[in-house]
Order: structure tokens, then C-alpha cells, then sequence
């Protein structure tokens, strides 16, 4: 698809991977608008790139509808909605203190929350000559990481849904893209055990999305994702054991 002159709207685009992401498409000709919770860093990161913002945290659909009635107030459409927000907890299931409150926060911001900003914002996206989506998962929507006990389950739906609206939007126009990173040097992998894996630079991971946008390859796993892809259709029970032995 074409990457250039296009409304780009980037949910968790003020650090690591989606602010990597808001640069690029900025420096390739597009609008781009950014959203996060945190103001002072979202304000930083906006006047850094050169791009819009907007406050938003994704798990409220009131604040994702507020933001999209100022996308459609300032630009009339949206072109590429990318769901790239998102958190992770690595916590032990059966002795911490918030273990209820950490399995509501991670798929009401990774799973619910992408897929009800995707609905909302179908309407503008149909204003579009060319839409599209970009859901951002993870390699490890392809294997379950012991450490982390909702974040791959939360990544693995998004990795389904990618699929069923692929198909579902088509008709309407709507291409679908899903980023599967590895594990990345970003601010939500600063300090993370990251066993054998070195982590890949995020410059290199959007070189991977980009790449993958242009030539329309729908699926983009991105570095070590494409062995982990791989191997959880080979030897699934090999691979967790693999990932168990690699991080203990
Ligand atoms: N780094 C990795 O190793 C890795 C690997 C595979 C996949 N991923 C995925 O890649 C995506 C980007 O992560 P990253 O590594 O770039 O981490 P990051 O630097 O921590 O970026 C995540 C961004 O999401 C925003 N965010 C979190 N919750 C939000 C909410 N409720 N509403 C709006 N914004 C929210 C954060 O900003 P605020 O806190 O200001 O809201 C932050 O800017 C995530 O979906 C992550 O799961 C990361």
C-alpha cells in the first residue's frame, strides 16, 4: 500500500516502538497523530517528532471517541489506524498482591481495548480512498512466556482477531496488518530477562513493517518472531519447554 500523504493515528506512539513507528511516517510524508495517558511525556514526544496529539487512554471508550471526533473535526478521515498501546506484567500467579487487578489491566488495555477503538473508529476509516489497520501483537502470541500469564493470551487474541477482521473488513476496503515484534529495547523491555534473545532494535523492527506494508504481506513477524512462528507450528510443546529453560 501506498505510505505516504495519509491521516496515521498511533495509539502508544510517544515511546519505544510506536514512537519509532510515528518518526518514520512522519519522515515518509504522512499526518501523524499520537495518543497515551501520560501528558508530559505524550507533549515531549509530539513536539520531538513534529507530530499531533491527543490525551487519550485507550481502555475508555469515551476518551477513544472524544479523540476520534478530533480527528474528524481537524482531517475529515483517518487512513491507518495503528494499535500499538500496550502493557506487560511478568508477576507470580499464585503469591502477588495484584494479580486480579494486572489480568483486568492487560486485556482490558491489549485485547478489548484495540478491538473497541477498531470499531469506533470504522466510520472515519470508511472516509478513506485507502484504509487500513495495523494491530501490533507479539511473537509471543505464537507461544505462552510462564512469566508473564495474561500477556501472551492477550496477544493471541489480537492475533485472532487480526485474522477474522482481515476477512470481515474486506469488503468494505479495510486491509489488515498485524506487527508481531520480538522482544524489543523499548522502555517496556528495560530490565526484562530476556534469555538467550537479544532484543531488536526498534528501527529495525518498523523496517520490517514498513517493508511488509509496502509489498502486502499481512502477517509481519518480525525478527526471532518468524523462528518462534516456526517452531510453535512444528513442536509447540518444545518450544514452551525451550522458553522455560531460556528464561529460568
Ligand atoms: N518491547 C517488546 O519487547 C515488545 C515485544 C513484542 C510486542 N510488544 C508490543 O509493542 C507495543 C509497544 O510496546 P513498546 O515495547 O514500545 O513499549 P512502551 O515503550 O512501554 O510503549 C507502550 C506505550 O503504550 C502507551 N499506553 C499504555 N497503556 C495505554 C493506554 N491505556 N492508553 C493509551 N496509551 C497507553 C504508553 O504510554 P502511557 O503510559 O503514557 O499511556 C506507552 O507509550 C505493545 O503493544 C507491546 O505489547 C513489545
Amino acid at each position: 500500500m501506498k505510505l505516504t500523504n495519509n491521516i496515521v493515528l498511533i495509539t502508544g506512539g510517544a515511546s519505544g516502538i510506536g514512537a519509532t513507528m510515528a518518526e518514520r511516517f512522519k519522515n515518509m510524508g504522512n499526518t501523524v497523530i499520537i495518543c497515551g495517558r501520560n501528558k508530559e511525556k505524550l507533549a515531549q514526544a509530539a513536539s520531538t517528532m513534529g507530530v499531533d496529539s491527543v490525551i487519550c487512554d485507550i481502555s475508555s471508550p469515551e476518551q477513544c471517541q472524544s479523540m476520534l471526533n478530533t480527528i474528524s473535526k481537524n482531517h475529515g478521515r483517518l487512513d491507518i489506524l495503528v494499535n500499538c498501546a500496550g502493557v506487560m506484567f511478568a508477576y507470580d500467579f499464585a503469591n502477588d498482591l495484584d494479580t486480579a487487578t494486572k489480568i483486568q489491566t492487560e486485556i482490558e488495555i491489549n485485547a478489548i481495548a484495540p478491538l473497541q477503538l477498531t470499531h469506533a473508529a470504522l466510520p472515519l476509516l470508511k472516509q478513506s480512498k485507502a484504509p487500513a489497520i495495523v494491530f501490533v501483537s507479539s511473537g509471543l502470541a505464537y507461544v505462552s512466556y510462564f512469566a508473564t500469564p495474561a500477556y501472551s493470551g492477550s496477544k493471541a487474541l489480537i492475533h485472532h482477531s487480526a485474522q477474522a477482521l482481515r476477512h470481515q473488513l474486506k469488503p468494505h476496503g479495510i486491509q489488515v496488518f498485524e506487527l508481531l515484534p520480538p522482544i524489543t529495547d523499548t522502555p517496556m523491555a528495560e530490565g526484562m530477562n530476556t534469555g538467550h534473545f537479544k532484543k531488536m532494535a526498534p528501527s529495525a523492527v518498523i523496517d520490517e513493517l514498513i517493508n511488509g506494508m509496502q509489498t502486502g504481506k499481512v502477517e509481519i513477524a518480525a525478527g526471532a518472531s518468524k523462528q518462534l512462528h516456526f517452531m510453535s507450528r512444528l513442536a509447540p510443546n518444545f518450544l514452551f519447554k525451550q522458553m522455560v529453560k531460556s528464561f529460568t
